[in-house]
């Protein structure tokens, strides 16, 4: 299984690392973006590239501010009880 992480960089894009050819991004058509040589990229999640998918930096330019972080595993478990539903409240 291939080695892929990827990462929300703090009011920024998701950074996508995985081995060559280990990931496959295609368009709402289903047509694969050109990943040749890369074993990492950045994707857009401000909306205000201009090369989308990918992040060209605009996010800085426009004061992009992400709310999310992820939530440590004990809070994620109360948040998300196995086989229940979510704490509420
Ligand atoms: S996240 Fe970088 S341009 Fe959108």
């Amino acid at each position: 299984m291939a080695d892929v992480k990827i990462t929300t960089r703090k009011n920024g894009p998701f950074r996508v690392e995985a081995p060559e050819g280990s990931v496959t991004l295609v368009d709402a058509d289903g047509t694969e973006y050109n990943l040749t040589g890369k074993t990492a990229f950045s994707l857009c999640r401000c909306g205000g590239s201009v090369n989308k998918p990918f992040c060209d930096g605009t996010h800085s330019k426009i004061g992009f501010q992400a709310a999310e972080a992820a939530v440590k595993a004990a809070d994620s478990a109360a948040i998300n009880p196995p086989g229940g539903s979510p704490a509420k409240g």
